[in-house]
């Protein structure tokens, strides 16, 4: 009898471990960085004219932290699988081969769709082509990125939306707002606007005492689209 509980329970054992993790990383660690190909094909890295069309900073850390640094996921203190995909030194440390998006398993199992695994939304066109894009200029860590923001816009529509789906659908659209953003959905106008009244939305992006920091684990947000924000508020937070 006992022997026959010892082989049920290595069997349970053996496919609760095999249904929590995924295969095994098949990069070799002498590939993770290869030196940039020296040909035409490829950005000149010695030029002074940045590409400006995707920057890290800007573009892909957000798509990181919102769909893959979550709570529970590849967040610092959870690591799963030895990723924690919330800064720039851990993203290219592991699974990314600089200007070869193809080899780059960060990148391909985006695209094959078997990440992010649900309940968050797998990766759409446009921030597939930003990893992509960053991933073959070098993956640089750009910083200086210039960001389109106009503290005159500040509608709805044209200032705030934008800002929610770039930084914070990934943890509070409705669908994963349960799982990774304690019910705190902020893909819908009554969302947002509930978020605005009770004071959190600018205390947390604020970064005030007191408060949670959000985007929870990225940067601050710039002090123009903060205000964007601050302004669509004081005007009445309509739905504009
Ligand atoms: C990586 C996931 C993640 C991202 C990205 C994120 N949040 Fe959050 N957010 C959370 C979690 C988790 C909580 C719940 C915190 C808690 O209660 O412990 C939360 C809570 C909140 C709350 C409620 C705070 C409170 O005091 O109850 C607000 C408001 C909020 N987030 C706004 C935002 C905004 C605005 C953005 C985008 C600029 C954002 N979040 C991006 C995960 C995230």
């Amino acid at each position: 009898m006992r022997k026959i509980i010892f082989a049920i329970s290595v069997i349970a054992g053996v496919f609760l471990i095999t249904t929590c993790t995924h295969k095994p990383f098949p990069i070799p660690k002498s590939a993770i960085i290869t030196p940039p190909p020296i040909d035409s094909t490829h950005h000149d890295t010695t030029s002074t004219v940045p590409d400006t069309s995707v920057c890290f900073q800007r573009d892909v850390l957000p798509i990181f932290i919102g769909s893959c640094a979550k709570p529970g996921c590849h967040d610092p203190i959870t690591n799963a699988e030895g990723y924690d995909l919330s800064t720039y030194s851990n993203i290219i440390s592991k699974g990314l081969v600089k200007y070869n998006s193809s080899a780059s398993y960060l990148y391909t199992i985006c695209v094959s769709g078997e990440m992010p695994t649900y309940p968050t939304p797998k990766l759409d066109s446009t921030q597939l082509s930003f990893i992509k894009r960053w991933i073959e200029k070098g993956a640089p860590n750009d910083t200086n990125c210039i960001v389109y923001c106009d503290t005159n816009k500040y509608t709805f529509a044209v200032g705030v939306a934008p800002i929610m789906q770039k930084y914070c659908y990934g943890c509070h659209a409705t669908a994963v707002a349960a799982t990774s953003g304690k019910g705190v959905i902020l893909d819908t106008y009554s969302g947002v606007l509930g978020q605005a009244q009770n004071g959190k939305l600018l205390g947390d992006l604020n970064h005030l005492s007191g408060f949670y920091y959000m985007p929870l684990g990225g940067a601050k947000l710039s002090d123009c689209q903060i205000t964007q924000i601050k302004k669509w508020i004081d005007n009445g937070a309509l739905n504009n």
